[in-house]
């Protein structure tokens, strides 16, 4: 790492970072991470809620939908990969019937503590550039919201790659911008502007609504859903589609060649 803020779109840079250097939060790329754990756990006890506020109460229902459309089916071995307080994680239990096919992933410690709560699935501490997983192990594995967050794209797919059986199938889930500059104009003023003062005033914590501005800031800055599926494919996948749902909702979906 450099440390200098870059230009994600630049050729010379063979890192393919999901969004460039946030000075408005940390100096330099090297401080992302504990940034990022720290966030996370310092806002993990109203995640849910906030979660709900944002999404209108979409945000568990849509999650089981997408994997049910995704392909997630009874008999798979499944692995949620940034499962936060686990509500992927909780919908691919439902789905599979069996919560011991479903394992969850997180780095970040009190995320997992809300985790445990509500979910009874193993839970491991970890991030998606190392899994701690043998190889083709998983049928399926699915990021929720989490690929703003990762270092490097090209590691955390190959990574996903690794893990997955050949024939196995990864769902990405992203926010994208809507393309229209009314669109992007309405979603500016609600993420950056409406959510973070309604989530300070609901919960009453500066930790949740910093949470909130910096979810609309990696968003704002986040590459091209372009880049996300050309890295897909130079990290192997094969079968790529992304659907977008209501102009605003990702789904990337790849395929292990191999199966
Ligand atoms: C916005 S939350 C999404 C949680 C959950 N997937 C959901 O759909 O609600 C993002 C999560 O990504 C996790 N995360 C951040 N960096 C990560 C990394 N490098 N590898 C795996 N997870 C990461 C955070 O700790 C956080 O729990």
């Amino acid at each position: 790492m450099t440390g200098e803020a870059r230009d994600p779109y630049d050729a010379a840079d063979s890192r393919a970072v999901p969004h460039p250097v946030l000075k408005k939060y940390y100096e330099r790329e090297s401080e992302r991470r504990p940034f990022v754990n720290a966030l996370f756990d310092n806002a993990a006890e109203h995640y849910d809620f906030v979660c709900g506020l944002g999404s209108l109460g979409s945000g568990r229902p849509y999650r089981r939908w997408a994997l049910q459309q995704s392909g997630l089916r009874v008999g798979m071995k499944f692995l949620d990969v940034a499962t936060g307080t686990g509500m992927i994680a909780q919908g691919a239990a439902r789905i599979l019937h069996k919560p011991g096919a479903v394992v969850g992933l997180d780095p970040s410690g009190g995320m997992l503590r809300e985790a445990r709560k509500t979910l009874a699935v193993p839970l491991v501490q970890g991030t998606v550039e190392e899994l701690p997983f043998a190889d083709g192990h998983f049928d399926f594995l699915c990021m929720g919201y989490a690929l703003r967050h990762v270092a490097d794209l090209g590691v955390a797919f190959r990574e996903c790659l690794r893990v997955l059986k050949p024939g196995g199938r990864v769902l990405i889930l992203e926010i994208t911008l809507p393309r229209s500059p009314l669109g992007q104009r309405f979603f500016r003023v609600y993420f950056e502007s409406v959510l973070p003062r309604i989530t300070r005033l609901s919960t009453g914590s500066a930790k949740a609504e910093l949470l909130m501005k910096y979810y609309w800031d990696t968003i704002a800055n986040c590459v091209a859903a372009e880049t996300i599926l050309g890295v897909l494919k130079s990290s192997g996948f094969g079968g790529i589609e992304h659907r977008v749902r209501g102009g605003l909702l990702s789904e990337y979906i790849g395929v292990k060649p191999g199966g």
